[in-house]
């Protein structure tokens, strides 16, 4: 549905549903006081508890999210890097690879899966979600349906979703999903738009509500994509707007806000910015932008890794874990906990266990940078290579 009807709808006098928490009463035929209002309370969520639970295990200290919810398209990129084909069996292979990596709970706290992932087993014929759950992981779920072109846009897109996600996120809530994870773009040489952001941040306060309602913490994910020749000052700029509306629409949507996560970009100048910036350079933008519009209330900041190299991410999670944070400051990498793992596995068999150690080598490494307390010593020159793709589709 068209957002922009839904705002309409928000924004009319006549609404029931205006005033957060309250219903216009009908007049009174005999009264000749004016309509009073009356109070509604907004019905309690049935998992509240358990959300809290959950978000407080998965922002726990010195753990953080492995993303591993390629879609079979993007998973076939991965794939295809290292010369495999885009098969089920070769999909099945690589995260069973990663899931049974042995010790990786101590690092990591929560694995964001694609369906198929959340539905298969292992070679073995033990469930993926059972591998996760014996080392302290909870599993999560992709349940956004990517993006698409928003008409009326400076060629910007919007993601879809939102049809039919109540059911499907109580089908994953059944087969042991406890998270969800909903990605969106935001391109600063786009614009971005008015409208670009706007229905940004109301898709993914509508999908944080759902997924709440059925028992799933919500990672709220507007990425503002690294492309771009503009300077870090710009970045901030457009992250505080996208942020203050993400947070205006969470609360207008009565999301709570201790049980969601949120996954940011980390505040850099664009990719093709004439200079780079430090990790201190970094995370003092970065944390002044989350200061500035996130709550205390939230308890964890998982962000995304965008492109950047393994041990940049790792560097700037250190820089940002220097000082106590209200938030759980934290990652939910993809590329920047992979990248070294799929270069030492090759798809071979007797790789496997060579590529699980390197995956624990950079688990453990985000894990201390979560602590402020990563020294980045004896990174090897892959871990150092970015992995920027301009115009990258995930
Ligand atoms: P990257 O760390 O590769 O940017 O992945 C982010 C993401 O949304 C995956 O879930």
């Amino acid at each position: 549905m068209a957002s922009s009807a839904t705002f309409a709808k928000l924004d009319a006098a006549s609404s029931t549903w205006i005033g957060r928490q309250s219903l216009s009463s009908r007049p009174q035929p005999s009264s000749r006081l004016a309509p009073s209002r009356v109070s509604l309370p907004i019905r309690a969520g049935h998992y509240t508890d358990e959300l809290l639970k959950t978000a407080k295990t998965i922002a726990s200290p010195g753990r953080g999210i492995l993303a591993v919810d390629e879609s079979n398209a993007t998973c076939g990129k991965r794939l295809d890097s290292i010369g495999l084909g885009n098969t089920e069996t070769n999909r099945q292979a690589y995260r069973q690879l990663l899931l049974t990596t042995p010790g990786l709970g101590e690092y990591i706290s929560g694995a964001i899966l694609f369906e198929e992932t959340l539905y298969q087993s292992t070679t073995d014929g033990k469930k993926m979600v059972d591998c996760l759950v014996e080392q302290n992981i909870v599993p999560g779920i992709k349940v956004d349906k990517g993006l698409v072109p928003l008409p009326g846009s400076n060629n910007e897109s919007w993601c879809q979703g939102l049809d039919g996600l109540a059911s499907r996120t109580s089908e994953y809530y059944k087969q042991g999903a406890r998270f969800a994870k909903w990605r969106t773009v935001v391109s600063i040489p786009c614009g971005p738009s008015a409208l670009a952001v706007k229905e940004a941040a109301w898709g993914l306060a509508r999908y944080a509500a759902i997924s709440q309602d059925s028992g799933l913490v919500p990672i709220v994910e507007p990425e503002i994509l690294l492309d771009g020749d503009h300077g870090i000052e710009r970045t901030l700029e457009v992250a505080e707007k996208v942020w203050s509306e993400v947070i205006f629409y969470l609360a207008e949507n009565n999301v709570v806000f201790e049980g969601i996560l949120l996954k940011p970009s980390m505040v850099t100048p664009g990719a093709e910015h004439k200079e780079r910036a430090s990790p201190e350079t970094i995370a003092n933008h970065t944390l002044t932008m989350l200061r500035r519009r996130i709550p205390p209330a939230v308890p964890g900041i998982m962000f995304l890794s965008g492109g950047q190299s393994e041990v940049e991410a790792t560097l700037n999670l250190n820089a940002m874990n220097q000082s106590p944070n209200p938030w759980h400051v934290s990652f939910s990498y993809a590329r920047a906990l992979q990248n070294s793992v799929l270069k030492t596995w090759k798809g071979q068999p007797e790789n496997v266990e060579a590529a699980q150690k390197a995956l624990l080598v950079r688990a453990k490494a985000n894990s201390l940078a979560q602590l402020g307390k990563y020294t980045g010593e004896d990174e090897s020159a892959e871990a150092k290579k970015g992995m920027f793709v301009k115009g990258y589709t995930y």
